[in-house]
């Protein structure tokens, strides 16, 4: 059974495979936590809750030995007013001013399968592959009900979590905090692992002690941002790739959000996650209800790797419903790199013709095809082919390069207006701008309204449009400032502006997925500016980072590998010297760094050396091999890029564990290098296999290493397929 409930003593418990999670009611009716970590079989941890003396802290009237001060108490959902005076979960204001919920158990409800939002996206199960809990505490006094929802998915050792908040009462309520999840851990010293960083350069991984003050981690940028990423971990001060405990968070959702990590006043460490909360404020009107975005969460008693493997099967398995979860995605060209906004239809049709030389699937056409477009300061909103530019119609360039045998897929960045483009003129009130203020610009350019439908229709006309005029089977979705000016003529409470703009993309992604089964969708954000799990969950792949560079890019994967799958990460072979950085570094390494996402190239590929081409073509034609593998097998970071070594190593391994990759790459040139001995993980004990042209017991591999030839020569690499031969 994955949710066990003992009605008598009022306790909830959810079995995953490997890890318990329970809560209980007490006496006076309010939920609190008890435990969450590696599997426990005795069903009743109530031994564990603080029941000692309140001291001075405020308890609840009804405690006549004024014990259960809920400041004290590990509270599953601490809201406001209610003697709680850490960090709260839930706050609103009443109609009389006052902020309080009081929020106490009214009863709860096991449901087969996955709940589901119904604004926003969410994991799925499939079949009968999760279970539901939702227990239902409620203010009497205000009747403001609170909804938490559990899924279980036991087999993947996942559980989700949202609350729904609904107004029962006669008075209109003003939520100003409404997270996804509130969590007391009751006791351990923990680290904060989380991932933060900027254009270039995201995802970095920094570790800090949770301490007696708040850690507050969040985004303020409209979009989940480069600045903060919303997956981080929870470690035990021991924790290793492959051992400790260590739990995983993440929010399905792609706009402003907020987590916090302390500890309280008897050392417990209490996790919060949900929705920004620096502008939020959502009118509840009587009758009204409010759902939180899904937040994700996932424990491991066996170190981080296993912890990413979890996250890694649900992402590809019960996220996203676009059939490119499954079926082989195509190695793409992209012509950014290559030509930036200068490009002709001949050009591009050149490119096109010499990257089918090493065997690509899919031309990708960048910025600067539509209206005035000759730079990055116009025409975004023009949505209408250029084809004085092209030199002919998108249909007929489509057609010549699917005549190449290549798929066609197309640039947008919908959610932006230039001031020079004739969208803005006709529409200057659909851009987010503060009245009688000169709007802030980013890249010179402004953002649609998104949480107006005028503006969500035309975008959805213009798109569809385009995509009923030619053979496209690819979108590249991007999305390239901040977010400010949060302004909408159209709303009376600005306070919901940041979420209703979320809703409207979804709203907008969501009709394009559905209406446009075939097409693959890629995210984009200025690079990796909007890598999440909301967007993932419409598009099965994003465009990492801008930075292309392989050496830089081995920490920005190696961050994005905590959460998200290789399936998940654009990268592409670009140009050596590198755009971005100027750095030199060989082919193969270019290559190699790029199999460890979804490959492809971008870079002028009538420019390359016959040699480049060569390699060009093998490093294709080695993708295309692995690439069932690196997709839904399981990845292992061996050596990291933030320690000091000169070498970073991952391996991937199919779940069968009969082939695996692995990938070395030398960041620093060491002369007289000792040797090596890299411990493989993940093979099968018992087996042989074959490492070049020799055989190794896996017992050898994983235990003694393999003794890796020292390599010379400026950021080199090595790729060794591993297979198994009996
Ligand atoms: C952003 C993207 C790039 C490219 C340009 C086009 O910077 O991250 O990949 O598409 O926009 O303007």
């Amino acid at each position: 059974m994955t949710i066990l409930v003992d009605k008598e003593k009022q306790l909830f418990t959810l079995q995953t495979k490997n890890t318990t999670y329970q809560m209980k009611v007490d006496r006076f009716n309010y939920l609190y936590h008890l435990y969450y970590g590696k599997k426990i079989d005795q069903p009743d941890l109530s031994y564990l809750l603080y029941d000692g003396p309140s001291h001075y802290a405020p308890y609840p009237h009804e405690s006549t030995d004024k014990v259960g001060s809920l400041t004290l108490m590990s509270q599953e959902y601490p809201s406001a007013g209610t003697g709680d005076l850490g960090t709260l979960a839930l706050d609103l204001q009443n109609s009389d001013g006052t902020h309080v919920a009081d929020l106490k158990y009214k009863n709860y409800q096991v449901l087969d399968g996955k709940y589901s939002l119904e604004q926003m996206p969410s994991f799925y199960a499939h079949n009968d592959q999760a279970q539901t809990l939702k227990i239902t505490l409620v203010d009497d006094l205000s009747g403001i009900e609170v909804e938490l929802f559990y899924g279980v998915f036991a087999d993947l050792d996942i559980i989700t979590r949202a609350t729904r908040i609904s107004n029962l009462g006669k008075q209109a309520v003003k939520l100003q905090k409404a997270q996804s999840l509130s969590l007391d851990l009751l006791s351990g010293d923990f680290d904060l692992v989380h991932f933060h960083g900027r254009w270039g350069s995201e995802r970095n991984l920094e570790k800090l002690p949770i301490t007696h003050t708040t850690t507050t981690l969040g985004s303020n940028y409209g979009v989940s941002s480069a600045k903060e990423n919303p997956g981080f971990l929870v470690t035990a001060k021991d924790v290793t790739e492959m051992s400790g405990d260590c739990y995983g968070f993440n929010l399905v959702y792609s706009g402003n959000f907020n987590a916090t990590a302390e500890k309280g006043t008897l050392n417990q460490s209490r996790i919060t996650l949900g929705l920004g909360d620096s502008q939020f404020a959502w009118q509840l009107e009587p009758g009204a209800m409010f759902e939180s975005p899904e937040a994700v969460m996932s424990f491991s008693s066996c170190g981080l790797t296993k912890l990413s493997h979890n996250f890694h099967d649900a992402i590809r398995n019960n996220l996203c419903r676009s059939k490119y979860e499954k079926v082989r995605r195509p190695v793409l060209i992209n012509n950014w790199e290559a030509t930036y906004f200068d490009f002709t239809g001949k050009k591009l049709v050149e490119i096109a013709k010499a990257a089918k030389k090493f065997d690509a699937d899919l031309f990708v056409l960048d910025d600067g095809w539509f209206g005035n477009r000759y730079d990055e300061n116009r025409a975004l909103g023009d949505w209408f082919v250029n084809e004085k530019k092209l030199g002919c119609s998108l249909h007929d360039l489509v057609e010549k390069i699917n005549r190449l045998g290549l798929d066609f897929g197309l640039w947008f960045e919908p959610e932006m207006v230039s001031e020079d483009s004739e969208l803005y003129r006709h529409h200057p009130d659909w851009a987010l701008n503060l009245p009688d203020r000169k709007a802030l610009l980013g890249r010179n350019q402004l953002v649609l309204d998104l949480s107006k439908e005028a503006v969500r229709e035309y975008l959805f006309e213009r798109i569809s449009d385009i995509l009923d005029s030619a053979n496209i089977s690819y979108i590249k979705w991007d999305m390239n400032r901040p977010i400010t000016d949060w302004y909408s003529k159209s709303l009376t409470d600005q306070g919901e502006l940041q979420h209703r703009y979320v809703l409207g993309l979804y709203d907008l992604l969501g009709r394009l997925t559905r209406k446009y089964p075939d097409v693959l969708f890629e995210g984009c954000a200025s690079g990796g500016a909007r890598f999440d799990l909301g967007m993932l969950a419409y598009e099965p792949q994003i465009w990492t980072s801008d930075n292309t560079d392989p050496i830089n890019r081995l920490k920005i994967q190696y961050g994005t590998s905590f959460f998200y799958p290789i399936s998940a990460m654009g990268a592409h072979v670009s140009v050596s010297p590198n755009h971005q950085n100027g750095r030199i570094t060989p082919f193969a390494t270019r290559a190699a760094v790029a199999m460890a996402g979804t490959f492809g190239y971008e870079l002028d590929a009538t420019k390359m050396s016959p040699e480049d081409q060569k390699q060009a073509l093998a490093a294709t034609k080695l993708y295309k091999k692995v690439q069932a593998m690196t997709f839904n097998g399981d990845s292992y970071r061996l050596l990291s890029p933030f320690d000091q070594g000169n070498l970073v190593a991952w391996q991937v391994v199919s779940k069968d564990q009969a082939q695996s990759l692995l990938t070395v790459v030398m960041t620093d040139v060491v002369t007289n290098p000792a040797f090596v001995y890299l411990k493989l993980r993940g093979l099968d004990e018992n087996a042989n296999y074959k490492v070049a042209d020799k055989i190794y017991s896996g017992q050898a591999l994983m235990n003694a290493g393999l003794k890796l030839d020292p390599l010379k020569g400026s950021y080199n690499s090595r790729q060794i397929l591993i297979e198994k031969i009996s």
